[in-house]
């Protein structure tokens, strides 16, 4: 073992020896004190999947604790639970009875969505209610869009489609739309739809950097929306590109997007940091499927601490710069969080 050198004289040394960072880590009080970043429960968004139908709480193999849940008081329970642990919001989620090549039932006065949202309202006035607007969910084909005769999805066509769908939400009374469809300018066709419609107060969340990640596996299993053919790649961005992100993040911006997002989260905190860097509405990250699904196996194994590991994630994606985090640990966190304040 190497021995220290005897400090001779503590002035000349003391530009070295006065640095001790763990000073500040001593006790659980001066951590505390000194924590730079905090999740709280009303910062977190839980997805919810409805499916049409009766008495209906289905787990989702993929991603234990999560299920599928039809419009009545299985929802309703889901919704006064989530009321009391003080959860910012809910993104809905729909899975339709019937698909067709046009997404129809998405823009149903009576679709599973627009009911779930009505049976909502009913049950809790305050908690914020996100709608996706997309149309994998919705379409036979499952693309987030109408395909033209050679299968490709039609970009301009699309757009009105969402608009209609997002006024439809609204007028069940939903809070914010979200439009996840990443097709070019659908913020632009949905703040006019809405705006028509008499819905300029209806903010957007746009999925502003919305990545073709494998980490939507498990969602595409809980939502029946995987493709029937080829991938999302012509309408979702490469998983390499971080300025690209920059871009699109600018458009929705400049076509009057209220909130922006980046998602994937966890392997995108760099996305994150550089969107919040450069922008000043508020962020959203989405901390998805995959990445659930990823933590709860390992847990299940008991390979890891999986409390520990989701505070550490959570975590790491409010200090790349999110303000509000989708989760589907937000019950978890919440529930925690609660019996420690
Ligand atoms: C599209 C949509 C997807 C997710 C949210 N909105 C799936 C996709 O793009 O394939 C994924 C969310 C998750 O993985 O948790 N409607």
């Amino acid at each position: 073992m190497a021995t220290l050198t005897k400090i001779e004289s503590p002035i000349t040394n003391v530009g070295i020896d006065s640095k001790r960072p763990r000073r500040l880590r001593q006790s659980a009080a001066l951590r505390s004190l000194f924590s730079e970043t905090n999740v709280e429960p009303r910062n977190l968004v839980l997805p919810i999947f409805v499916r049409e139908g009766n008495q209906i709480k289905e787990q989702i193999d993929s991603m234990p604790g999560i299920f599928r849940l039809s419009p009545d008081e299985n929802l309703e329970r889901e919704i006064l639970e989530i009321q009391s642990l003080g959860i910012g919001g809910i993104i809905v989620f729909g899975l339709p009875k019937i698909k067709d090549p046009f997404g129809s039932e998405a823009y149903n006065v009576n679709g599973v969505v627009q009911q779930a949202v009505r049976r909502i309202k009913q049950t809790s006035s305050e908690l914020v209610v996100i709608c996706d607007v997309c149309m994998c969910e919705y379409t036979d084909h499952g693309h987030c869009g109408i395909l033209n005769p050679r299968g490709q999805v039609e970009n301009d066509r699309t757009i009105e489609f969402l608009a209609r769908i997002a006024v439809s939400q609204a007028n069940a009374g939903a809070d914010i739309v979200a439009p996840s469809a990443m097709m070019d300018n659908q913020v632009l066709a949905i703040r006019q739809g809405l705006d028509s419609a008499g819905f300029e107060s209806m903010p957007i969340m746009s999925y502003s950097s919305k990545y073709a990640s494998a980490f939507y596996g498990p969602f595409r299993e809980a939502a029946g929306s995987a493709p029937s053919f080829g991938d999302r790649k012509t309408y979702q961005m490469d998983p390499s590109n971080v300025r690209e992100a920059l871009r699109e993040t600018r458009i929705d911006v400049e076509q009057g997007a209220d909130v922006i997002m980046v998602k994937p989260a966890l392997s995108y905190l760099d996305v994150i940091k550089a969107v919040r860097a450069e922008f000043d509405l508020p962020l959203a990250a989405y901390n998805v499927s995959g990445e659930y699904s990823m933590i709860k196996a390992a847990a299940i194994n008991g390979w890891i601490d999986e409390e520990r590991i989701v505070d550490e994630v959570l975590h790491s994606i409010r200090r790349a710069g999110a303000d509000i985090i989708i989760s589907y640990f937000a019950k978890d966190y919440a529930r925690r969080w609660k019996n420690s304040h």
